[in-house]
């Protein structure tokens, strides 16, 4: 199994690994139009990692090899850069997100005890993933719908007026679709 992101921070072997072919013949063929169009510039790092981020759905340690190896750049300065900005995730998106909206109105109208409850129920912290990948509990301050607050938006669906038992529901229905054998794991 590759090592995780976290394993890759900048070490000697890492330094060497950078211009290696991807482990397991993965060879990102549907990057090299993309790379072609920046010229391979490490100038345009930033711009390359965001398109392997939409065609991959994430940046995995070997896709991150690949552009340091195909840039030229060492993975440390690969890793850097990737890591320094939000908008990069590392591992791939849940299959459902659950997002709370924790804006002013929802606060007020009882957006605390949705999270409370959610975190329960999932049993995952706000802003985390179950380890299984099956779903990911979020906040996001105001959805501009604050007359239906507090609002909960699940797999992109915007529930308004939610209470714990509306909002348990329609988790509980994503468990009934997910079965007993994916219960999601808690986090380390
Ligand atoms: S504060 Fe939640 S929708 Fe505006």
């Amino acid at each position: 199994m590759a090592n995780s992101v976290a394993e890759v921070m900048p070490t000697a072997r890492s330094e060497h690994l950078a211009g290696a072919a991807a482990p397991g013949g993965q060879a990102f063929e549907a990057l090299e139009p993309i790379l072609r169009r920046y010229h391979r510039s490490p100038d345009s790092l930033i711009e390359i990692l965001n398109q392997s981020q939409e065609l991959y759905g994430h940046l995995s340690d070997d896709l991150l090899r690949h552009v340091a190896g195909s840039l030229e750049l060492p993975l440390s300065r690969v890793h850097g850069t990737a890591s320094f900005y939000h908008l990069f995730r590392f591992r791939p998106p849940a299959r459902h997100s659950c997002v709370v909206c924790n804006g002013t109105a929802c606060e007020v109208k009882g957006a605390a005890p949705l999270i409370e409850a959610l975190e329960q129920e999932l049993r995952i912290g706000l802003g985390a993933c179950s380890a299984d990948g099956w779903v990911s509990l979020g906040s996001v301050r105001c959805l501009g719908t604050c007359s239906a607050a507090p609002v909960v938006v699940i797999d992109g669906a915007v529930r308004k007026h939610q209470t714990v038992s509306s909002v348990l529901a329609a988790v509980r229905e994503l468990d009934a679709e997910h079965g007993p054998e994916g219960e999601a794991e808690p986090q380390p």
